[in-house]
């Protein structure tokens, strides 16, 4: 099949565009390489440099696709808080801008990427995807936008899309070639980076003590990239029917930011520094996803562990940076 992976040099985008390709399909990739890596690509896929709110370039990019897997964003929480006419602009914007493209030239099937964040601080535990949504940042703000456009519109205008909800993402993908996929740590916030690069003089922060958690730091629930892009591919044959599904990704087992740390010293054989400060705004006791509907609707059961994640992730920060 021919598709289009918008965000394709990004983090996840590139591991989809890689198994895609493993698996025979005809990728093309619009990225405008503002946090992602041309190198990533690979030579095999079709690389259009630039963004999804150039009408030129995305209509290149749509050349002859049948299905689009929407990941291109803006996706830092705090420079959402500091930027929200960017956020708005591309992932809002930007995605219009992108569904407009594909109903006028009859591609129907869309996935998109959506987020957790779309929760917010959530009374469910763990959610699914009937529980509240509060997005309480920018981010999850701009992403709810295309959920709710999406469930709205999705059977009038004939696409058959799902909105799939990631939870903390982590690991890392080595290629059939041997080389780790390459991933951003400058400027990353998210828990394993944090964890890789702390040191005795940069202890790793742990936002509060005091959450009604088993040891009082907040839960999560990590998905292996490679598990999440079996999902999105395995998405491509649900999408025969008009209108839009919305399913949660993640493994339904939440660890504590304490049981990662303690994961962590095990599987990467070192000590883990780290000090506990207050509490952010924004921030959640718990955020970790029931996966009976993923696993209903595409047959989908992750099966990497925590400890995969976290070696994985340091063996491509060893062998890139
Ligand atoms: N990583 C996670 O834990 C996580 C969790 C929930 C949701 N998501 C969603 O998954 C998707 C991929 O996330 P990621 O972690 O791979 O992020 P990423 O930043 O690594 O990938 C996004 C890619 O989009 C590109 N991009 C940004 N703006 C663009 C534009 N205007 N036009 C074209 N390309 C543009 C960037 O250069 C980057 O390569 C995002 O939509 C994100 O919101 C990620």
């Amino acid at each position: 099949m021919k598709l289009l992976v918008t965000g394709g040099a990004g983090y996840i985008g590139a591991v989809l565009v890689n198994k895609l390709i493993d698996a025979g399909h005809q990728v093309n990739v619009i990225d405008d390489l503002s946090n992602g890596f041309v190198e990533n690509v690979g030579e095999n896929a079709n690389f259009i440099n630039g963004s999804i709110l150039d009408n030129d370039k995305l209509n290149r990019a749509l050349e002859g696709v049948e299905a689009v897997f929407h990941l291109a964003a803006k996706i830092r929480v705090e420079e959402g808080e500091r930027q929200p006419e960017l956020y708005k602009k591309v992932n809002i914007d930007g995605t219009l801008n992108l569904i407009n493209k594909c109903i006028d030239k009859n591609i129907k099937k869309l996935v998109f990427a959506s987020t957790a964040a779309v929760y917010g601080d959530p009374e469910d535990f763990p959610v699914n995807e009937d529980s509240k949504v509060n997005p309480v940042n920018v981010y999850g703000l701009t992403k709810l936008e295309i959920d709710k456009y999406l469930e709205k519109n999705a059977k009038s205008l004939g696409l058959s899309s799902i909105c799939f909800r990631f939870f903390n993402i982590g690991g890392a993908l080595k290629t059939k070639k041997g080389n780790w996929l390459k991933i951003k740590h400058e400027g990353a916030t998210h828990l394993i980076p944090s964890i890789l690069h702390s040191s005795n003089e940069k202890p790793l922060l742990i936002f509060g003590n005091d959450w009604s958690t088993k040891d009082g730091t907040p839960t999560r629930d990590f998905v292996h990239v490679v598990d999440l892009v079996e999902a999105l591919i395995k998405s491509l044959t649900k999408l025969e029917i008009p209108g839009n599904q919305i399913i949660n990704l993640g493994t339904s087992t939440g660890s504590t930011v304490l049981e990662v740390v303690k994961t962590a010293e095990l599987a990467l054989k070192k000590t883990i520094s780290y000090r506990f400060t207050n509490r952010r705004a924004g921030d959640s006791f718990a955020l970790v996803t029931s996966n009976e509907k993923a696993k209903q609707v595409l047959g989908w059961v992750p099966n990497k562990s925590l400890s995969e994640i976290l070696q994985d992730a340091q063996a491509e920060l060893l062998a890139n940076h």
